[in-house]
């Protein structure tokens, strides 16, 4: 087809980001990051006095951001209500509150419709990494990816991106990861998980280089 749909899917710290952009960037994609989308509703919770940990208020303002992603893979932007939104949803507190909003049927299904018209007006063909890409999002995708990595390498490339190196940091990382994945693959709406149809790759022992070549090569058949 002429315009290739990827799904990347997979736990975090497993190089789902780095990876989609750079295989995006490689071979003139578009790349969606439906995870920033995921933070963004949040920030916006978070921002307007929502209780996060109330799921009928949270579904009752769900229709209310205006979520804006860019679909440059070199720079990809993020707003809401016209707030560019990049910085404040890398934040410890939208990291911690990200689970529980993005469990809310209602935020889900205003968000998949986001992304599905995102992906289907994306003409050269797109990269689109999360965690129900594959299953709900996009199950007709041309590739789909789910990437995985042990509990030690995760935690040890976010505690790089967070340059928190020291052993309690690490501890402290690795367990505030395992608790988003474990909130991630045990809720009831479109949890993480691989699809029947998608290839493992097992990103523990490879580079990031050799993470995107397999990607590339494996959308080049798939295409
Ligand atoms: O990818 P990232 O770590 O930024 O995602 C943040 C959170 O957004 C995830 O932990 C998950 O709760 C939610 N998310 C989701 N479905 C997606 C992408 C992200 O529920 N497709």
């Amino acid at each position: 087809p002429a315009a290739v749909i990827v799904a990347i899917d997979g736990p975090s710290g497993t190089g789902k980001s780095s990876t989609s952009k750079a295989v995006a960037a490689q071979l003139g994609l578009r790349y969606l990051d439906t995870g920033a989308q995921y933070r963004a509703i949040t920030w916006w919770m978070l921002n307007n006095g929502v209780d996060v940990s109330d799921p009928e208020r949270i579904a009752a303002q769900a229709d209310r951001p205006v979520i804006v992603s860019g679909t440059d893979p070199q720079a990809p932007a993020i707003s809401v209500d016209g707030a560019d939104a990049a910085g404040p949803i890398r934040t410890q507190e939208v990291t911690s509150a990200v689970s529980a909003v993005s469990a809310v049927p209602q935020v889900r299904a205003r968000i998949t419709e986001l992304q599905r018209s995102i992906a289907a007006e994306a003409r050269g063909g797109i990269v689109v990494e999360g965690r129900d890409i594959g299953t709900t999002v996009l199950p007709d995708a041309d590739l789909k990816v789910f990437l995985t990595a042990s509990p030690e390498a995760r935690a040890a490339r976010r505690s790089g991106e967070l340059k928190g190196k020291d052993a309690t940091g690490l501890a402290a990382t690795q367990q505030a990861l395992t608790e988003r994945d474990k909130a991630d693959s045990s809720r009831k709406t479109s949890p993480l998980k691989k699809a029947d149809d998608a290839v493992e790759v097992d990103t523990t022992e490879l580079t990031l280089e050799q993470v995107v070549e397999c990607v590339v090569t494996l959308v080049e058949k798939a295409s």
